[in-house]
């Protein structure tokens, strides 16, 4: 069926970034991927593969990293998401989105807010990585121009000073 098919249409709202979007005139079918992109005029997740296998798509719902290219949208009701859009604050940066640019970790950048996404993921739950646990975290995110070396400084540098303002913090 087309996107197009207007035969199976719904209407339902979902809580992305901490409003309610209204989604109108949605085919069933459709993914999060889809609808971010192509109905809210939400574009930072990226669409390469389509298949689960890039993780360009990722997006946090309910505290996990998904690919929004295989989640059914009509079924993320009533799930909190966090996109790339929802990570900077008062048009700022975010501090892993500044990593990545200092470190270079951003070349066509396809796959830049997948990987920014997974990695605010990641030292939110886990402040301290070790490089394995960095790789294991991004092994779902395909880069095909960076090599990875950049974008590993890039998560290193946001722990270290995550650490650091966490100590000025507690001190
Ligand atoms: S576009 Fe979703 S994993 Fe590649
Ligand atoms: S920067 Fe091009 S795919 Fe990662």
């Amino acid at each position: 069926m087309s996107n197009s098919d207007t035969s199976n249409v719904e209407a339902y709202e979902l809580r992305i970034n901490g409003r309610n979007h209204e989604v109108r005139d949605s085919w069933i079918g459709e993914s999060l991927l889809y609808v971010l992109r192509e109905r809210l005029g939400l574009p930072g997740a990226k669409g390469a593969c389509e298949q689960g296998e890039c993780g360009s798509c990722t997006v946090i719902m309910d505290g996990r990293a998904v690919c929004s290219c295989l989640v059914m949208s009509a079924s993320a009701v009533g799930s909190d998401i966090a996109t790339v859009e929802g990570l900077g604050t008062d048009g700022q940066l975010s501090d892993v989105q500044r990593a990545f640019l200092e470190a270079g970790g951003v070349q066509c950048g396809f796959c830049t807010p997948g990987f920014i996404v997974a990695v605010h993921h990641l030292l939110d739950a886990s402040p301290n990585p070790n490089d394995e646990q960095i790789k294991e975290a991004l092994s779902g995110n395909i880069c095909r121009c960076t090599g990875y070396g950049r974008i590993l400084e890039a998560v290193r540098t946001v722990a270290v000073q995550r650490r650091g303002q966490q100590r000025g913090v507690e001190a």
